[in-house]
């Protein structure tokens, strides 16, 4: 992890109702290439208050949501790093948030489909079988467009 920024120049905080567009850009410049699944801003606005960002000089560097399904299961979604301030640590800190979220609201596993399973491993997560989680498997990517096709990852940590 590289050129981490000092700790007083970013603002990771909750994400507000004016970050709607920002996060929507982010997450579109990665779900064009099909490195994320895309999510209108209308799905950003209503689930709004699972998503933090990172702020750097006023300007929405990174996102994340934490998503909760039965069992005690969380999901990391919608994690993404503008691309001009990757490796920068970003990524991560937004994960360690989220593990920390998920902590404090009791939740017992976190989740995540990726592209990326190296990144989750560093920070603990463990590749398993999507059929070890039926919650997400059943209850969300069984309504996906890749549900028959799906090549992402299924990494979990329990917390
Ligand atoms: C994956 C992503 C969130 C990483 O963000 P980032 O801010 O660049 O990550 P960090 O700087 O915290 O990287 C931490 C470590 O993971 C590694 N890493 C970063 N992106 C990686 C990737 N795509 N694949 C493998 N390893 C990666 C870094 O090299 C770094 O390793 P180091 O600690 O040994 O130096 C970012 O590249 C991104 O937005 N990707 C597109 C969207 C995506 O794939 N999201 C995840 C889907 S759930």
């Amino acid at each position: 992890m590289n050129n981490l920024r000092p700790a007083q120049a970013l603002n990771l905080r909750p994400a507000e109702a004016a970050d709607v567009a920002a996060i929507h850009t982010l997450l579109k410049s990665y779900s064009d290439r099909g490195n994320l699944l895309p999510r209108t801003d209308k799905d950003i606005a209503t689930n709004l208050t699972d998503f933090c960002v990172i702020v750097l000089s006023s300007q929405i560097v990174g996102c994340a949501a934490l998503e909760l399904f039965p069992n005690q299961l969380g999901e990391v979604r919608s994690l993404a790093v503008d691309k001009d301030h990757t490796n920068a640590g970003f990524g991560s800190l937004l994960v360690q948030h989220l593990i920390e979220e998920a902590r404090q609201r009791g939740l017992s596993r976190l989740m995540a489909l990726t592209y990326a399973p190296e990144f989750f491993h560093k920070l603990g997560f463990r590749t398993v079988p999507k059929a070890t989680l039926p919650e997400k498997v059943w209850g969300i990517c069984v309504r996906c467009y890749k549900f028959y096709n799906c090549d992402e990852i299924a990494v979990l940590l329990y917390l």
